[in-house]
């Protein structure tokens, strides 16, 4: 029997020990802005600098010393580092901790905080700081056209081939700390659950939970490390 071919996906609330707040928990980011107004292409068309503001906001967070990833973000590097089979960690949430724990088969889908990109070239770049109206891009040099390269709703996910041929491939889902509330994305378990294990971690049931053939709920930062042990003690 061969190790599974794994794909993961990650959501806001792997993150949320690590101190970031998800977007559909009681604190989280929709109960304090309209995603209409800070989230779409035409929130971006109308008011620049609301949005611009939203994600410098969001991003300053990432430069914050005391943020770093949490023992689930850890555990799954460690599991992608020892496994000897196919990996991919998909990743709804656009903050950093998944790189910095060591994550390299790694896709962000909904894009990057840390990055933006030039309405004037197409160029993505790396930008840790605030995006305002007169930031350059560094690739074609004109300023004015500098967003964050962050999937807004209504657009499309990134390497979403890259995702298709993993999940055709995989033997083993799991889906973790995501409420299940966003397509395309919560419709992964339905393209795999006839022929692939899957498994749920979160902290509570999300709106698929149903589908997965197990479902385990608590935080990601018990729940996560455990699974690890237990796929290295079977096949590590
Ligand atoms: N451990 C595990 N799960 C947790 C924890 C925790 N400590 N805290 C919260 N959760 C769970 C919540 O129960 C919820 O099911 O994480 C999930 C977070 O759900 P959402 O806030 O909807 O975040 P997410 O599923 O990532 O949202 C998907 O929606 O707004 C868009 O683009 C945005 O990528 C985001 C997408």
């Amino acid at each position: 029997m061969a190790p599974p071919k794994i794909v993961i996906l990650t959501g806001a609330g792997i993150s949320r020990e690590s101190g970031l707040h998800t977007f559909r928990d009681a604190d989280g980011i929709w109960a304090r802005h309209r995603i209409e107004d800070v989230a779409t292409p035409e929130a971006f068309a109308r008011d620049p600098a609301l949005v611009q503001g939203f994600y410098n906001a969001r991003r300053a967070q990432l430069r914050d010393p005391s943020l770093r990833p949490n023992a689930a973000h850890e555990a799954l590097a460690e599991l992608e580092a020892r496994w000897p089979a196919d990996f991919l960690l998909v990743t709804q949430n656009v903050d950093d901790l998944h790189d910095r724990a060591g994550s390299k088969r790694l896709v962000h889908m909904h894009g990057e905080l840390a990055k933006a990109r030039c309405l004037h070239c197409a160029a993505v770049s790396h930008a840790p700081g605030d995006l305002t109206a007169e930031t350059p891009c560094p690739a074609c040099g004109r300023a004015g056209g500098m967003r964050p390269h962050v999937v807004w709703f209504g657009e499309m996910p990134l390497e979403m081939e890259r995702i298709g041929a993993a999940l055709e491939g995989c033997d083993l889902f799991v889906s973790i700390g995501t409420s299940g509330a966003v397509y395309p994305a919560a419709g992964f378990v339905r393209e795999v659950r006839h022929r692939a294990d899957t498994l749920e971690l979160n902290l509570e049931p999300s709106e698929g939970s149903h589908l997965f053939d197990e479902a385990r709920h608590g935080p990601a930062t018990q729940l996560v490390p455990a699974f690890v042990r237990e796929m290295l003690a079977k096949w590590g």
